[in-house]
């Protein structure tokens, strides 16, 4: 039996994100002896750039993560003469076909497997996946396609994209990725809750209080307001990232860890949403403002940007998951640019305990509730908030933390996101993707409230760079009685 070969083609090899985190996490898992014995990467691109051009580019953007190392320039190099350049346009047939004679020129004798990762904006990529699959429908190893996001921007768009990709590939070869579930502590979240007997169990209406999800960047949209400005914080992150974090957070047991028993359990939650409702949402957009003697640019001052734009930034909303589980449960989401920090956590807050012994000593029982911190990045961290004797004769309270600090415990490196999902695709693992039937749920929970707040034209409330956000999160979380727990 003739051992296999995966090519692995980049489409849209110039780009940014190719350059910021698909070479690099090749690199990585190569250093790491994960990638298969035989494997040649392919960029593909409209520029016109040598083999030799191709390498000193992807060279300049890796690095030795573990640099103490010493083999790893020499691994680079390694690396680097694998890596080969195609030019050619998205849309054509010729120049995908000229890319097959080369691929296969590798493939010699070996079981050609082929990995595509279109790392183009959606209206080319259909062209590219036309043209790349029929140039590779000749093999007879496998062929998979991971596509990025933007899937559309709403349901009639994604099934438009959808069904352009079906007639083209069977729904096991694409790979629809979502950067956040290859992060380590999202992977994690399984582990916690279904591996322990102190989170199992309380894990519904019964014991949790609510849960916050999250997200916070403090640079804004600088150089990729062309981008964004047509989608939005929601369509950005909310849609995506934080709802596949809602959605693997609050599932029902899974039958096992295959893909399809976990992606099952995931899709029954985004069908339980309850609609979304505007008044539901709180929405803003970040404005300038001058601190240390810097000028920070308002969203709308980014060239790219129309001057007049509505474009939330940041966005806030209360969701609800309408099944037995989590009936009445807010599960409030939050995520915005141009923030005071760079952050992404998962927060429980647990219910009081009833008849609580010392409720006349806490003073504000809100505050001395049970909550459990996953900090997703940065500084990875576990942090269960607990009620404790503050040491000394008196009888007093104190809420301190059980820390698990990733960087304290683990000397482990943590992988990139990338790097994860990348390795999932090319071993064929799609646990960490998205099905259609997620995709579709998702966009059927969105859709009405994006094209609602985009009729109505909804002002957004304008917020300070570097600030923690309009007032109006406070006022919606105070609704359901929530304190974010991010905030003092
Ligand atoms: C991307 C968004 O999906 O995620 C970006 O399009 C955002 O706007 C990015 O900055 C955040 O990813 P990470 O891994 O840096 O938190």
């Amino acid at each position: 039996e003739s051992e296999s070969t995966v090519s692995i083609t980049v489409v849209g090899a110039s780009g940014d994100l190719a350059k910021k985190k698909i070479f690099p996490a090749l690199f990585a898992l190569f250093y790491e002896d994960c990638l298969p014995k035989h494997f040649t990467i392919y960029g593909y691109a409209r520029s016109k750039m040598t083999d030799a051009e191709l390498r000193d580019m992807v060279s300049k953007t890796l690095t030795c993560r573990i640099d103490k190392r010493e083999n790893c320039s020499e691994k680079m190099e390694q690396f680097l003469q694998r890596c080969f350049y195609h030019s050619g346009q998205y849309d054509s047939q010729d120049h995908f076909t000229e890319l097959d004679k080369k691929l296969k020129e590798h493939e010699v004798g070996r079981v050609p497997n082929r990995l595509f990762y279109l790392s183009v904006p959606p209206n080319i990529f259909i062209d590219a996946v036309r043209c790349a699959s029929s140039s590779a429908s000749s093999c007879n190893g496998w062929t998979r396609v991971i596509v990025e996001k933007p899937f559309g921007r709403d349901s009639e768009s994604s099934a438009t994209l959808t069904s352009a990709l079906k007639q083209y590939l069977e729904e096991d070869q694409i790979f629809r990725i979502d950067h956040y579930l290859g992060k380590e502590l999202v992977e994690n979240l399984s582990v916690l809750r279904f591996s322990n007997l102190i989170f199992e169990p309380l894990w519904s209406r019964q014991y949790i209080r609510n849960v916050q999800l999250i997200f916070s960047e403090d640079f804004g949209t600088e150089g990729r307001g062309g981008y964004f400005d047509n989608y939005g914080i929601i369509r950005d992150i909310m849609q995506n990232h934080l709802l596949q974090i809602l959605a693997l957070f609050a599932m029902e047991t899974p039958v096992s860890l295959d893909a399809e028993d976990i992606r099952n359990e995931k899709v029954k939650v985004l069908r339980s949403m309850r609609p979304l409702q505007l008044e539901n949402v709180v929405t803003g957009q970040y404005k300038s403002h001058v601190r240390g003697g810097i000028t920070y640019p308002a969203y709308t001052d980014d060239k790219t940007v129309p001057k007049d734009s509505l474009t939330p930034t940041f966005a806030a909303a209360a969701l609800f998951i309408d099944n037995a589980r989590w009936d009445g449960v807010p599960f409030l989401m939050k995520a915005g640019k141009a923030l005071h920090n760079k952050r992404a956590e998962i927060r429980v807050q647990f219910r009081h305990v009833p008849g609580n012994l010392y409720r006349n000593i806490g003073t504000d029982l809100d505050r001395t509730t049970n909550e459990l911190v996953i900090r997703v990045q940065p500084d990875e961290a576990i942090v269960l908030k607990i009620n404790n004797k503050v040491p000394g004769l008196g009888m007093r309270l104190d809420r301190s933390n059980l820390n698990l600090h990733y960087a304290a415990r683990y000397s482990n490196e943590i992988p990139d996101a990338y790097e994860r999902l990348l390795l999932d695709a090319i071993e064929g693992e799609r646990r960490l993707f998205i099905r259609s039937d997620e995709l579709d749920a998702a966009w059927a929970l969105f859709t009405p409230l994006l094209k609602e707040i985009e009729e109505k034209k909804v002002i957004p409330e304008y917020y300070p760079y570097g600030s923690r956000g309009p007032v109006g999160a406070h006022y919606l979380a105070a609704r359901y009685k929530v304190r974010w727990g991010d905030v003092g």
